[in-house]
């Protein structure tokens, strides 16, 4: 099976977890698309979504599902949404898409989250995939040497040249060379640093359940 197609079985899986007149929180990504594709076979009995960035709020829309402000609904049933990496314990990095402060902010506001991922995410320890952390621009320099000091390098994130503007309008660096051995410590010591609006480590809205693409099917990790 390619890659895509274990996204895709993962997406339809998913549906499993959505029941009539849930309010469902929809990540960001290639994985989460398929997932909207598949909720949208069930859109007349659901209550709407909760999007975590424009590019999904504008597929969930063309697809004729309800979008709701998050700021409009107190909590939300579930939320949907990939991952860049996942442990054995559900943490994971995410933000590879640049939506990672959106994601965080609808995952908190969910009862369960559901992470839909391929089997190359899912790792022992995390830190291999470039760890992506949104910050406000007059920052970025001092940050860059507050993950050099810990022994990251961290670059900013261009888009045709120029640095990437998030949903939020900051901009994402990409950090290497870290080994994230205890998550929770690492997300609450890196959220204080000033300037920084989101690290992409998810310890505190870690995934409650990971529905895992693998070639012998869909693997349920329950954490
Ligand atoms: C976006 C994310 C995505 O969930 C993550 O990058 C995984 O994306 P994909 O499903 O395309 O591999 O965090 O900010």
């Amino acid at each position: 099976m390619t890659q895509d197609q274990l996204k895709t079985l993962v997406g339809q899986a998913a549906l499993h977890y959505i029941q009539p007149g849930m309010l469902v929180g929809v990540g960001t990504g290639s994985t989460v698309n398929k997932f909207i594709d598949a909720l949208a076979t069930v859109k007349h009995t659901i209550a709407g979504a909760v999007s975590s960035s424009i590019a999904s709020t504008q597929r969930l829309e063309a697809l004729g599902i309800k979008v709701f402000e998050a700021t409009d609904v107190e909590q939300l049933d579930v939320y949907v949404d990939g991952a860049d990496e996942i442990d054995h314990a559900g943490n994971m990095i995410k933000g590879g898409g640049a939506a990672l402060t959106c994601e965080k902010i609808v995952a908190a506001q969910s009862r369960q989250f559901i992470c839909i991922a391929d089997d190359s995410k899912l790792v022992t320890t995390l830190g291999q995939f470039p760890l992506p952390v949104e910050v406000i621009p007059m920052s970025t320099q001092r940050i860059v040497l507050q993950f050099a000091a810990i022994g990251g390098v961290a670059t900013l994130r261009l888009k045709n040249g120029a640095p990437l503007v998030t949903d939020n309008g900051q901009h994402i660096l990409d950090v290497t060379g870290l080994q994230i051995l205890e998550p929770r410590a690492f997300e609450l010591e890196v959220s204080q640093w000033p300037g920084v609006v989101t690290v992409g480590v998810f310890a505190f809205q870690k995934a409650h359940v990971c529905l895992l693409g693998t070639e012998a099917g869909v693997k349920t990790l329950v954490f």
